[in-house]
């Protein structure tokens, strides 16, 4: 079996590369390696069952070729981080509409299984606890160019579901939650990389807005564990799943977690949104996912906790 996966020199990519490799596939990665990195993948590259192209899903004979010489692909390039969202509000509407519109024709020429990588982030500022893959999504204006993100993986779950509809393309689509673990970057505004980083040089963590907002973190193998499993269980296709931890915790308390654990002499320092990112900026207060459908789908459960979450980014930084 051959799995193509895009994005697959990012942080939830390369992972995935590593788990499919151990279980006995052969796998394709395409990444631009524009927040990816080639040391995600360095280790892999001694492995015959390996191939890396580095180009762009927008180059349609290359992802056109590889679809067709695989068995089945997960769908992961995207524009990722609100602050490259902000920052290049083009390329992430591009990236995330029209990639995702060549990934899915051309799995649909050659019929071939594809799972899209969502976000809890379609839901938007749907302020219900514990949100349900039936949930309405709630946005800000366009004037706010955050909600780019959330509305272009959004028009991926439709045009996902159209051709799952009206072609009968077995497509799974994954909303991941706050997913966090080794080799994520905090460059494009990821929280929990950025904390680590911070407490390690003993430099002030710094917290966006006051800190009360609180969010769910899921360690990247339960990840992956969750969209692998859902790609061998023929009830997931046609099918949204939320993929995440439905333990909260503030970012306030993140920081102190982080500071404790990390041994660091950091202080915490508050600073407000408008400055951290734009003007008018919108946050959510909470986002955590209700995994009743996938835990009655594939027995997921996340297994590890946020303590153990972060010791391993500690881990990670301190040998890289
Ligand atoms: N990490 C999270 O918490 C989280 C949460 C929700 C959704 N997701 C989704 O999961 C997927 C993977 O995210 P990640 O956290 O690993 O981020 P990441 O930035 O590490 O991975 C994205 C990868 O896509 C690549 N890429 C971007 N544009 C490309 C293009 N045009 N052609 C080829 N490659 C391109 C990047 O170089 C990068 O390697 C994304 O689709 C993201 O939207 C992640």
């Amino acid at each position: 079996m051959r799995a193509l996966i895009t994005g697959g020199a990012g942080f939830i990519g390369s992972h995935l590369a590593e788990y499919l490799l151990d279980k006995g596939f052969e796998v394709s990665v395409i990444d631009n390696l524009s927040t990816g990195r080639k040391r995600n993948i360095a280790h892999l590259f001694s492995n015959d069952n390996f191939e890396f192209f580095q180009t762009t899903i927008m180059n349609e004979p290359v992802i056109e070729d590889l679809i067709s010489r695989s068995d089945v692909v997960y769908h992961l390039a995207a524009a990722v981080g609100v602050k490259l969202i902000i920052d290049k509000p083009v390329e992430t509407i591009e990236t995330n509409i029209r990639g995702t519109e060549n990934v899915l024709k051309f799995a649909n020429k050659a019929h071939k299984k594809v799972l899209i990588a969502s976000t809890s982030e379609v839901y938007g500022k749907q302020p219900h606890d514990k949100l349900k893959e039936t949930d309405n999504r709630q946005y800000g204006p366009t004037t706010a160019h955050r909600w780019s993100y959330a509305s272009s993986k959004a028009i991926d779950e439709f045009l996902a579901l159209a051709y799952y509809k009206q072609y009968r393309l077995p497509v799974i689509i994954a909303r991941f939650f706050n997913t966090v673990g080794p080799r994520q970057v905090g460059t494009y505004g990821m929280v929990l990389p950025t904390f680590v980083q911070q407490a390690l040089k003993n430099e002030p963590i710094t917290i966006y807005g006051d800190g009360k907002q609180s969010r769910s973190f899921t360690y990247v193998g339960d990840s992956i564990r969750a969209i692998t499993k859902l790609m061998e269980t023929d009830a997931a296709i046609g099918e949204v799943f939320n993929i995440g931890n439905d333990k909260e915790i503030t970012i306030e308390e993140l920081a102190q977690r982080v500071k404790k654990l990390a041994d660091s002499s950091s202080e915490i320092v508050y600073i407000p949104y408008d400055e951290a990112y734009e003007s008018g900026f919108e946050d959510m207060q909470r986002r955590r996912p209700n995994n009743s459908k996938i835990r009655k789908m594939i027995g997921y459960e996340p297994t590890k906790m946020i303590d153990e979450i972060i010791l391993s980014i500690i881990d990670y930084y301190n040998n890289l």
